[in-house]
């Protein structure tokens, strides 16, 4: 796949960020890291060259780049390879291809949102940090705060929603998307942005809202994938009247091409 490179990535460090299980994997990738983008992805192996489904590698969000030489994913452990992961060592070396599609394509001027469903906030991090010093507010939604991984340090106004009251307002983080768009001035709206991630409820809710409003929306869409590259086809779904690949042509798309 053009622009992506396959490299043994250093596991530097995992940590928890949240009381469930969600941990943080610090990579050593300085060829990935350089490249990326907000809104891309990478292919991790889930364990050291032959262990653990080697052949079959996970798709994850770049949540960070804390500096020009690392990556940092933030990972849900919910089935064997992220347990597997989350169980590793520092200093295991694990193959990593990346950075992989197209990510979020913000303008130069204007108001942004950025909209976070769950894990779905990852890669909004990474976003959030190449906006700063610009008008950004970071729409965050989560079942409890429990959930929630802690936005402390990100340079941006930051909107929390969970579920069952816990932390923020009780509630949905589209009631705080619904709000922030009816209060941008009508002269804005043609010029704001919303990027958002999470789970397709959200998405679709967050569209209608934003085409309500007449503000440009792009989505960050998953997919169960195998190759990562484009190359078989398993990813794709009907996307602007025909098949696109989510690893290859997203994983962020108009939402207009999304919900028509
Ligand atoms: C573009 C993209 C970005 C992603 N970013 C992140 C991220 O930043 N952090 C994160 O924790 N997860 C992310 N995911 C989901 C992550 O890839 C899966 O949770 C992971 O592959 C599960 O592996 P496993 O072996 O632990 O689980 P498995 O044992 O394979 O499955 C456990 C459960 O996870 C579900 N699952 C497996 N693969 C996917 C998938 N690709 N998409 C959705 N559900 C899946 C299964 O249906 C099952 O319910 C992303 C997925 C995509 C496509
Ligand atoms: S996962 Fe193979 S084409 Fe997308």
């Amino acid at each position: 796949m053009s622009g992506s490179i396959q490299v043994h990535a250093e596991l530097v460090q995992v940590e928890p960020r949240a009381r469930q299980r969600i941990v943080c994997l610090r990579l050593f990738a300085p060829q990935v890291a350089r490249a990326a983008r907000p809104g891309q992805f990478v292919m991790l192996a889930p364990g050291p060259d032959g262990q653990l489904d080697p052949f079959l590698n996970r798709p994850f969000s770049i949540h960070r780049v804390p500096d020009a030489d690392t990556l940092e994913l933030l990972v849900a452990v919910v089935g064997r390879g992220t347990e597997g992961l989350a169980a590793l060592p520092p200093g295991v070396r694990l193959r990593l291809l990346g950075p992989i599609g197209r990510g979020f394509d913000p303008p130069a001027r204007g108001p942004l949102l950025l909209l976070g469903g769950g894990l779905g906030v990852a890669p909004l991090f990474f976003l959030a940090e190449s906006l700063a010093g610009r008008p950004v507010r970071l729409l965050y939604g989560a079942a409890t705060a429990e959930a929630l991984v802690s936005t402390a340090g990100l340079p941006c106004r930051v909107e929390l929603a969970t579920d069952d009251g816990s932390a923020g307002r009780r509630g949905l983080a589209t009631e705080l998307l619904a709000e922030a768009l009816s209060a941008l001035p009508v002269a804005e709206r043609a010029l704001a942005y919303l990027a958002a991630c999470g789970p397709e409820p959200m998405l679709a809710r967050a569209a209608a809202l934003c085409r309500e409003a007449g503000v440009r929306a792009e989505l960050s869409l998953e997919a169960h994938m195998a190759c990562g590259t484009g190359a078989c086809m398993g990813c794709a779904r009907p996307i602007g009247g025909r098949p696109q690949r989510v690893c290859s042509e997203g994983p962020v798309f108009d939402a207009r091409e999304v919900y028509p």
